[in-house]
């Protein structure tokens, strides 16, 4: 365990003088008093005369998580996959069940009860994720079917509606497929073209190499806030200030730094923010964009049919207001409910604490990883969360993955959905070990043993 709390409440008169003196002066200010002496005593440790020493348990946290409380070949699982997906506690499992056992029914179309609670609590979860990423309004947050539907959504309705041909969109080296396709695609049908911020050895955003490329032709700049192949932790303000400057909108993917640490879009002063409920102990098949009131007002709809519309004929039809215009059909109900119920469980640990904590695993499984001969790390940021990408000379990713997966320890290996920055390091795949705060330091060790242990079966 890294961090140990007491859960005592710890009384604030503890240190004063014996009580029974203190009682006396009570009864001398209070002479009409028929209070006795332990009535006093007892109303002196009253709660609220109580102060509480900051109470995580994280030992106790990880047993929200069923899962991780199996054995997988044979061997206690050690779960470090948390980039491709994070574990949801019996909290938000027990939401979700409870939704489809006795609430369920269609949203925002039924004017009887069941409907109008289902809508209720799933509009609830709007006002849960503006409060959780601080946006102006619950207005400015979209429901989607998670980041990558979030950036498709932006790319054909705002890059569409705003590019023109010759106009540039920056993306940069490190991105996942998600914020690369999608732009690659628009820019195919507006005549747009990409430019690309490089990426130094140490896996940090060459932010000088950015400045040259902004001009008044970039429109638009998409970059990762936290890079799922590296780990690095992107200066989004800077990228974001910079590229207000040149006159352009800017659009950054939070998938993989909503989990992990306090996101403030209107502290960043990003236009649109995007991630998915199920990095963050939330459901599959939901997300969230966010994008700024005055842009999601002007941009045209995305997907055509039910609930985003104002009025329907053969002859022309309207469409509903932001951001109901963008969410068109029967939406994945119980998976926004879930995400939330997840919202709810990360702030009962509180994002700050969960920072922390990631923090202390990461800096303990880099320094563990570093000691390992042969083992190169892919990604050295001095500014990293939960990430650590690296490979070996003569073991493939592949393989070791295998290895560490018959000793019950699951690691994603592969391109990770970044090819190009792969390719920028020269490397085909990388073993990745992605931590949450579940995760212990027990796991750690358990993985550095599964790497020494592949070590002597391939040398
Ligand atoms: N984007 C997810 C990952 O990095 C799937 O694994």
């Amino acid at each position: 365990m890294l961090i140990k709390y007491s859960n005592q409440p710890v009384p604030r008169s503890i240190a004063t003088p014996p009580y029974s003196l203190c009682y006396t002066e009570y009864l001398k200010n209070n002479p009409k008093s028929t209070k006795s002496f332990g009535l006093w005593q007892d109303l002196c440790f009253m709660p609220q005369q109580t102060t509480t020493i900051p109470t995580i348990d994280f030992e106790k946290i990880r047993k929200d998580f069923p899962v991780l409380h199996q054995k997988v070949n044979g061997h206690p699982l050690v779960y470090l996959d948390n980039g491709a997906s994070g574990q949801m506690p019996v909290q938000v499992a027990d939401r979700i069940d409870l939704y489809h056992r006795y609430e369920h029914s269609n949203v925002h179309r039924g004017i009887h009860t069941l409907s109008q609670n289902a809508t209720d609590a799933y509009e609830l979860t709007r006002k849960n994720v503006q409060e959780f990423i601080n946006a102006s309004s619950h207005e400015e947050i979209v429901y989607t079917t998670g980041a990558t539907d979030s950036i498709n959504l932006v790319a054909n309705t705002f890059g569409a509606a705003n590019l023109r041909e010759g106009d540039e969109v920056i993306l940069s080296e490190m991105e996942h497929h998600a914020n690369i396709v999608p732009w690659q695609m628009v820019a195919e049908r507006t005549g747009a073209v990409i430019k690309v911020i490089p990426v130094t050895d140490s896996g940090d955003l060459d932010m000088d190499a950015y400045k040259d490329l902004l001009s008044n032709k970039t429109k638009i700049v998409a970059v990762i806030h936290v890079s799922n192949a590296l780990g690095t932790v992107n200066p989004v303000k800077e990228i974001t200030d910079l590229a207000h400057e040149a006159g352009a909108a800017v659009l950054i993917d939070g998938a993989q730094s909503v989990p992990h640490q306090k996101v403030d879009v209107q502290e960043i002063g990003c236009d649109f923010f995007v991630f998915s409920a199920h990095k963050m102990c939330g459901p599959t098949g939901f997300g969230i964009l966010y994008g700024k009131k005055e842009l999601l007002d002007a941009m045209p709809p995305y997907r055509g049919g039910g609930d985003m519309i104002d009025k329907v004929s053969f002859e022309e039809t309207t469409y509903n207001v932001a951001p109901y215009r963008f969410e068109a059909g029967t939406p994945p109900i119980s998976a926004g409910i879930g995400l939330g119920a997840a919202i709810d469980y990360l702030n009962s640990i509180g994002m700050e604490n969960i920072e922390t904590r990631e923090q202390e695993l990461v800096n303990y499984a880099v320094k563990r990883l570093s000691e390992i001969e042969g083992l190169r790390m892919i990604g050295e940021s001095e500014h990293r969360a939960s990430v650590c990408s690296f490979v070996f000379d003569h073991i493939h990713a592949s393989d070791l993955g295998t290895i560490l997966d018959k000793r019950g320890i699951a690691v994603r290996t592969g391109h990770h959905c970044a090819q190009p920055i792969l390719r920028r390091f020269n490397v085909p795949a990388t073993t990745r070990a992605s931590i949450s705060f579940y995760n212990t330091e027990e796991d750690i060790d358990r993985l550095i043993d599964g790497i020494h242990y592949a070590k002597t079966f391939f040398e």
